[in-house]
């Protein structure tokens, strides 16, 4: 399988303070991968990484091109989505003016219509609020405008930062089914981090666990999930 993302002795730090080292990971096309591991393990902080907004060495790849001297502003035009933690979408302002701020750095005003109504197709709610301030939504349906913002610029990888947080259960398993179809459906290859394994682990072709900054086990999901000391080393059972 060709990788989208290779990612090869990446390091990373917060001023002098390092604190992703030497990691390896990569992404296959169209594919979905798990980024998993306990608080402050450095998930946060490799999607920052790979996005150019913190200050890294070594090698990342993107469909073949090198990315790691790049600006966040380069990199997310090359087609990388990032949709953070705390999903950062603009409480004043409505969800069409939201979604309408993911498209800013397109012209192609026919694409721009078709993709945004291929994510109300999505998240019909999105349209059913499209008027309604961003900061009224609920905790989901903020996820799925973070998540369909993202969508406006088009990326061929979405980096997502635990959407599943303090979201209900219902509310999460529908999230995830759409994250399913977008990848099935739109080909979309998807980097997910997320405190909740077993349901990365559902969704996700291979899985990747962190601890203190260094992979520490990374395979098929199916593979960690049968691995009863992976499990139990890491996954909490
Ligand atoms: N802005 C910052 N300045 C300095 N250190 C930071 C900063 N942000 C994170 N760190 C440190 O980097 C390490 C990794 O943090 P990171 O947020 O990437 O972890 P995480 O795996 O996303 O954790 P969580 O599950 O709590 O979101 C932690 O030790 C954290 O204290
Ligand atoms: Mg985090």
């Amino acid at each position: 399988m060709k990788g989208q993302l290779v990612i090869r002795s990446l390091t990373a730090a917060y001023g002098s303070s390092r604190v992703l080292h030497d990691m390896n990971l990569s992404v296959n096309v169209g594919e979905i991968a798990a980024l998993l591991g306990a608080n402050g393990a450095g998930k946060t902080s490799t999607l920052r990484a790979i996005s150019g907004m913190l200050s890294r060495q070594g090698c990342i790849e993107f469909n073949g091109r090198r990315i790691d001297q790049l600006s966040t502003e380069e990199v997310a035009r090359l087609g990388v989505g990032h949709v953070p933690d705390g999903r950062g979408t603009f409480g004043a302002l409505s969800v069409l003016e939201n979604l309408q701020l993911g498209a800013i750095r397109r012209s192609d005003k026919v694409g721009i219509n078709g993709d945004m109504s291929r994510i109300f197709d999505y998240f019909p709610v999105l349209f059913d609020r499209r008027t309604q301030q961003a900061g009224t939504l609920s905790g989901g349906e903020q996820q799925m405008l973070a998540v369909g913002r993202a969508l406006m610029a088009r990326p061929s990888l979405l980096l997502l930062d635990e959407p599943s947080f303090g979201l209900a259960p219902l509310v999460v398993r529908d999230l995830f089914l759409i994250f399913r179809r977008l990848n099935k459906e739109q080909g979309l290859s998807i980097l997910l981090v997320e405190q909740n394994a077993h349901l990365a682990l559902d969704l996700a072709d291979q899985a990747f666990l962190l601890e203190t900054g260094r992979i520490v086990f990374s395979g098929s999901a199916e593979a960690i999930q049968r691995n009863d000391s992976i499990r139990r080393a890491y996954l909490g059972n």
